[in-house]
């Protein structure tokens, strides 16, 4: 239903331990109740996601993280101040209202703020705090889309709030900012040269071991059903009528299967905000194997390479 007219209903289907997939900046994301155990408990089922992968919380403003969580550092609430609403995602201490089930256990808990009106008006109508990770089964292609949440996950979901395509098309930046230096655990659609331009420097973590400090940052991870390898925008090799190529800016010379550009003027934004659809395209293609060029490695670029990557360590 569309996002704007469906809100109080899909409200109400929250306030019942239902689950709404919902338009946010970066991708659609799957929200419960995040006061409530039982309701949370369905996202993991409906996404077949490890029940060890933390879930993020979201709130429909930044005046009501105190009052969820108490005192809040001041590393945390300079950041906050600064980029909320917006595609930070913050860690504080589990307030005791929050069931461990969204935290996976953690004695902390992700939070943001999401910069999309519909997004918040929701929040702020169920007027609960909403855990949600992306709209995707786990480990597959994030949702920028509603066609895509409904592919991916059907009648697993309550509510679909179409909101249409989404601003940015990829995930939060994650910061754990409760020490002296913020510690970036997952790159993001906030880039990290905004984070040091208001916070000074900051230590870049992205774990990818087998007890990763952000799960979301498994080395295999957003993943076309598609082989994926990376590789430069050459002709395509002898094989190429069976394989399909994702550029950055420039048409690949002939013979691939089926190519997708994501930004022709360059721009990393751009090629952000297009980057799961244009990989949902190549996976509905019938091509054999995915070949991705790497993009430059700045800004919001950092983040669609570290997509990049892991998609491919899917495959090897
Ligand atoms: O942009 C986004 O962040 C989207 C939209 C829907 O808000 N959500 C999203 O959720 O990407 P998800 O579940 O796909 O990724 C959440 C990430 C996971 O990598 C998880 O490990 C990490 O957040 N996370 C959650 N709680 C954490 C915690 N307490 N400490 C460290 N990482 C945490
Ligand atoms: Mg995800």
């Amino acid at each position: 239903m569309p996002a704007d007219s469906g809100i109080a209903e899909a409200a109400a289907v929250l306030r019942a331990g239902g689950l709404v997939a919902f338009p946010t900046e970066t991708v659609y994301g799957l929200g419960a109740n995040a006061l409530d155990g039982r309701a949370a408990a369905r996202i993991f089922e409906a996404k077949a996601r490890p029940s060890f992968d933390p879930l993020i919380t979201h709130l429909a403003d930044a005046a009501d993280l105190p009052a969820l969580v108490g005192a809040v550092p001041a590393g945390v609430a300079t950041l906050a101040e600064r980029f909320w609403p917006g595609p930070l995602t913050l860690i504080v201490d589990r307030p005791a209202a929050i069931p461990s089930i969204v935290t996976s256990g953690l004695d902390t808990m992700a939070v943001r703020v999401p910069d999309e009106p519909s997004a918040r008006a929701l929040i702020a109508a169920a007027g609960v705090p909403v855990a949600a990770p992306s709209a995707n089964r786990f480990g597959q292609l994030s949702p920028t889309r509603a066609e895509h949440v409904v592919a991916g996950l059907g009648d697993a979901v309550d509510v679909v709030l179409d909101g249409g395509p989404t601003r940015c098309g990829i995930e939060s930046t994650i910061v754990d900012a409760r020490g002296v230096q913020p510690v970036v655990l997952r790159l993001g659609a906030l880039p990290v040269e905004a984070l040091v331009e208001a916070a000074g420097p900051v230590i870049v973590r992205p774990g990818s071991s087998g007890q990763p400090v952000a799960p979301g940052t498994l080395a295999a991870h957003y993943a076309p059903r598609t082989p994926l390898t990376l590789g430069a925008a050459e002709p395509a090799p002898g094989d190429g009528n069976r394989l399909g190529f994702l550029a950055f800016r420039e048409r690949p010379a002939d013979g691939w299967a089926a190519v997708e550009v994501l930004s022709p003027e360059g721009d990393l934004t751009v090629a952000a905000a297009r980057l799961f659809d244009a990989l949902h395209r190549l996976d509905a293609a019938g091509v054999t194997e995915i070949v991705a060029e790497p993009v430059p490695d700045v800004g919001v670029g950092r983040a669609i390479n570290d997509r990049l990557r892991r998609a491919a360590a899917t495959w090897h």
